[in-house]
């Protein structure tokens, strides 16, 4: 019996291996992924060399991420709640899927994660587990164990000679965090009161907007079937974009978030996240749809983000009904190709200019305010608009009756 754990090398996790290998007397497989977290990943392998491990995988996932993952979710605008660009939820999928990659390389019949009984991610990772392999066995330890205060699991640790100092894999910090390419979050801790704002020194990746440079900058983003290709005229990979962005968005600010949000598992949570590339991405991207796409196909993939969101946030990225939806939204990007001028100030991201060479619906001819030498007949407008208003003059001649 084998099992593949997402093992990042942190406490919680180490604590989990020597679990696995003691109740259920398995051989246990680690997986350690680089998804941009920021994190050195060697000491992950060190540490699962010291309890006994034979097969350790540890892969560089950042661009299949962002190009099979985080590009495609942005094609939709997608945000959750209105405000979530989802920054843990898309990274999930992928995890699931090379889970059940290993464990069919490795001939191991069971998965293990890190992910408690209270949220989202046990649902991620276990619904998208469950949709690629039908037969896999899902080991969930915070389901299982007793060791459900932090002295328990600490106690364990000493015990089983677990470096201590790893409590906080993020470097001291008190929270409950997840990073990668997309977005850093922090839950727990003095955050649980959600009257209570955030101190200054936890967030990471941006600086306040109060202290960001007094000079904006601008940056132009060039598109190719809604995804973006280049940044001020040099072409970058999927990964590297996502990476300047983050960059350049934290630089000025921007991309802070703090929400309380409902969890697919009934509570709701408060949570803070940076996300400042995403941040600039659903802005841009935006922008260039406004020109590129036709009214109604724009309306119908507004009506339907919330619902795409949620089945992201809720686990379903591998779901037929994602899929379908992705095949329709996929399908409007063809037209999307241009590019986007947006300038970065003080936690904003204010668009100032986009144009599309070969796909713009924009016509100056028939917008402009001066005379438009025909191109557009105004008395038409006339019976446009009475023939709209026909339904709602009955209602009022009955009203009047
Ligand atoms: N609340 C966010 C979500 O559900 C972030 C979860 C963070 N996960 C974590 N293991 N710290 O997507
Ligand atoms: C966890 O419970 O493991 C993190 C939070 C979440 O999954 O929503």
């Amino acid at each position: 019996k084998k099992v593949v754990l997402a093992y990042s090398g942190g406490l919680d996790t180490s604590v989990i291996l020597k679990w696995l290998q003691d109740e259920y007397k398995c051989e246990v497989v680690t997986f350690t992924a680089d998804i941009g977290q920021g994190e050195e990943l060697e000491p992950a392998r060190e540490k699962a060399k010291k309890f006994g491990v034979k097969e350790i995988f540890i892969d560089d996932l950042r661009e299949e991420f962002v190009r099979d993952f985080v590009f495609p979710m942005f094609r939709a605008n997608t945000i959750y709640e209105g405000e979530y660009l989802l920054g843990t939820s898309i990274a999930r999928p992928l995890i699931a899927k090379r889970l059940i990659e290993i464990a069919k390389m490795t001939g191991a019949d069971a998965i293990s994660h890190g992910a408690t009984g209270k949220g989202n991610d046990q649902v991620r990772f276990e619904l998208g587990a469950y949709a690629l392999n039908p037969e896999i066995k899902i080991i969930a330890p915070w389901r299982e164990w007793d060791l459900l205060s932090r002295e328990k699991l600490l106690a364990y640790a000493e015990k089983n000679g677990i470096p201590v100092e790893m409590k906080h894999k993020a470097g001291g910090s008190p929270y409950s965090m997840d990073a990668n390419l997309l977005h850093i979050s922090y839950e727990g801790r003095h955050l649980e009161d959600p009257a209570a704002e955030p101190e200054e020194d936890m967030w990471r990746w941006t600086v306040s907007p109060e202290k960001a440079p007094d000079a904006p900058e601008y940056i132009e983003l060039e598109y190719e079937n809604g995804d973006p290709v280049a940044l001020n005229g040099k072409r970058l990979s999927p990964a590297t974009m996502l990476a300047e962005l983050n960059r350049l968005g934290g630089k000025h600010g921007i991309g802070r978030l703090d929400l309380v949000e409902n969890r697919y598992v009934g509570m709701k949570s408060r949570g803070c996240y940076e996300t400042p590339g995403g941040t600039i991405m659903l802005r841009a991207h935006r922008a260039i749809e406004s020109i590129t796409l036709d009214r109604e196909v724009a309306h119908l993939k507004d009506d339907l983000m919330p619902r795409y969101a949620s089945l992201i946030y809720n686990g379903y990225w591998w779901a037929p009904e994602r899929v379908a939806l992705q095949t329709l939204i996929d399908h409007t990007q063809s037209t999307v190709n241009g590019w986007v001028r947006v300038k970065l100030y003080k936690g904003n991201v204010i668009v100032v200019g986009r144009d599309s060479k070969t796909d713009s619906l924009f016509d100056p001819t028939i917008a402009t305010f001066e005379d438009d030498k025909g191109a557009y007949n105004q008395a038409d407008a006339g019976g446009f608009i009475k023939l709209n208003a026909l339904r709602m003059r009955i209602a009022a001649k009955r009203k009047h009756r």
